[in-house]
């Protein structure tokens, strides 16, 4: 099981710092052993020295130059950081991330061989217009991506689903992963709404390998309650 905290533009330096500590101590009571992954935010990168994986939730496709804004493949280095979340809805459609610029970003940190948990996820709309056409729309995600990549991990999560408190049924998420599984032969996480009475249930259901919680694992207590439930 792979379980990963997005933490996106929540808690400070000075709050990730304590957030890390806290959970590596919890961890390590609890002896987990599994993979543990949080991605703070981009401030926060190199403010820990564990066990814990932290990943980037985001970076340009280059190494450096003149990207006002982004950060590049560089400054990552600096912070030994080998993990990347790549197409999370909020980044394709908050941020307007093109599908393009999607694997552009996939092709450049696979060349320097990053773990990368690349998001898909179907708005409601689609959802709502039937199984093969949201299958349809999801593939067009990862259209353009190596889905034999090795430190490939997939996550997927409905768009309606995303901080709402909603979830797709467990027979629903069984059947979508089970036919994403036909497609991509990577770890597949579930992501959306995911809490700690939840996680059990959801870990549960067949061909999910993993969750990746936002909302729910800003509570260090609450986050690390389900890595031990995935123990
Ligand atoms: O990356 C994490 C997801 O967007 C899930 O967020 O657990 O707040 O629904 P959520």
């Amino acid at each position: 099981m792979i379980i990963a905290a997005n933490l996106k533009t929540n808690l400070t330096r000075a709050q990730t710092l304590e957030y890390l500590k806290n959970l590596e101590s919890c961890l390590n009571e609890n002896s987990i052993t599994q993979e543990v992954m949080v991605f703070p935010s981009p401030t926060s990168l190199n403010a820990h020295d564990g066990k814990i994986i932290i990943g980037t939730q985001n970076a340009y496709g280059t190494s450096s130059g003149a990207f006002t804004g982004e950060i590049g493949s560089m400054h990552l280095d600096e912070f030994g950081i080998k993990t990347i979340l790549i197409g999370h809805s909020e980044r394709r459609h908050i941020l307007g991330e093109t599908q393009e610029e999607i694997v552009n970003k996939f092709n450049f940190y696979k060349n320097l061989g990053f773990k990368i948990v690349y998001c898909v996820g179907e708005p409601l709309e689609v959802r709502e217009a039937g199984f093969e056409y949201m299958m349809e729309y999801i593939s067009k995600q990862y259209e353009g991506i190596d889905s034999n990549y090795e430190s490939l991990i997939i996550a997927y999560e409905p768009v309606w689903a995303i901080g709402t408190g909603l979830t797709p049924t467990s027979e629903d998420i069984a059947l979508l992963h089970k036919e994403l599984k036909k497609k991509l032969p990577a770890p597949l996480l579930y992501g959306g709404s995911v809490k700690v009475n939840n996680a059990k249930e959801v870990l549960s259901i067949d061909a999910v390998d993993g969750i990746l919680v936002g909302g729910a694992a800003l509570n260090v207590e609450d986050f690390c309650t389900m890595c031990e439930i995935a123990q």
